[in-house]
């Protein structure tokens, strides 16, 4: 189980007259089971990508924690932190190296032994689809190679939360389906996925419950249908954009 409690992040920049202060994300709480698929949502700024980077433990929140069972964020952020593949745009990959070293590397950093890569790397090459390429320069890679590359490598150690913050950002369609395909079938495995995405037909398709973030407040959250029985709207599209923009023209007869 993760839960998140009552999570903030303030940033602070500038000086004297021109300090400020951003309030990123504001008292967020949620929680995950096993084996569901959590989409978070909402438009540029909301909040997401820093509420994912709390959790992956690259940033610590200003208050509130995050748990995966008894191990939490602030105390034991080594314990929580091997337990979370994380994705992020922000990745960088050594462009020299092939995702078959890359993997080797990074299984080698999460302390495993070199027949465990082994059998993990024949597993994730075959399930994403990479074998093709897995010796490849990652510089000879297209983006849709590299985001499989990146996938995979974040999820060496097979954790069992799994956090994409856009995973599908810039795929075509086939290499999207076959990550959100993965991802299904990681959650069908008893894994937590949490993911951000601004593509809602993903999102309907794939998530088993969504929040719907603005300006860093949880706004909205629950299954497709509980979302929608509880608004005016009939698709999670217009759910949103009641959100984000309350007085705009969205949907059918609220024209
Ligand atoms: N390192 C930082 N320093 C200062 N402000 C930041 C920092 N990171 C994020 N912010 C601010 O926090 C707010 C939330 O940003 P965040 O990146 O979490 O949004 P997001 O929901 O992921 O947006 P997007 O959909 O564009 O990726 C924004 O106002 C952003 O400018
Ligand atoms: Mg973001």
């Amino acid at each position: 189980m993760l839960r998140v409690e009552n999570l903030s992040k303030e940033f602070h920049s500038g000086r004297g007259k021109n300090a400020k202060t951003v309030q990123a994300v504001k008292n967020l709480s949620f929680q995950c089971k096993p084996g569901e698929i959590y989409g978070l949502l909402g438009p540029n700024g909301a909040g997401k990508t820093t509420t994912l980077r709390c959790l992956s433990t690259l940033i610590k929140p200003t208050s509130g924690n995050a748990w995966i069972d008894q191990f939490n964020v602030l105390d034991h952020g080594q314990m929580f932190r091997s337990k979370i593949g994380f994705l992020t745009s922000d990745m960088k990959l050594d462009g020299y190296f092939s995702p078959d070293y890359m993997m080797n590397w990074f299984g080698r950093l999460n302390k495993m032994q070199d027949s465990e890569i082994e059998q993990r790397k024949e597993k994730l090459f075959v399930d994403l689809k990479m074998t093709d390429f897995i010796h490849k320069k990652i510089d000879e890679l297209s983006s849709g190679m590299k985001q499989k590359t990146a996938v995979a490598i974040s999820l060496i150690h097979d954790p069992d939360v799994i956090i994409f913050d856009e995973p599908t950002n810039g795929l075509d369609i086939v290499t999207s389906k076959s990550v959100t395909d993965f991802l299904v079938s990681r959650a069908e495995s008893g894994k937590i996925v949490i993911l951000s995405t601004h593509n809602m037909t993903i999102a309907e398709k794939l998530c088993d419950r969504f929040g719907i973030l603005v300006e860093g407040e949880l706004k909205e959250e629950g299954t497709l249908s509980g979302i929608i029985q509880g608004s005016d709207w009939d698709n999670l599209e217009d759910v949103f954009f009641s959100y984000i923009m309350p007085d705009s023209t969205v949907g059918g007869e609220h024209v």
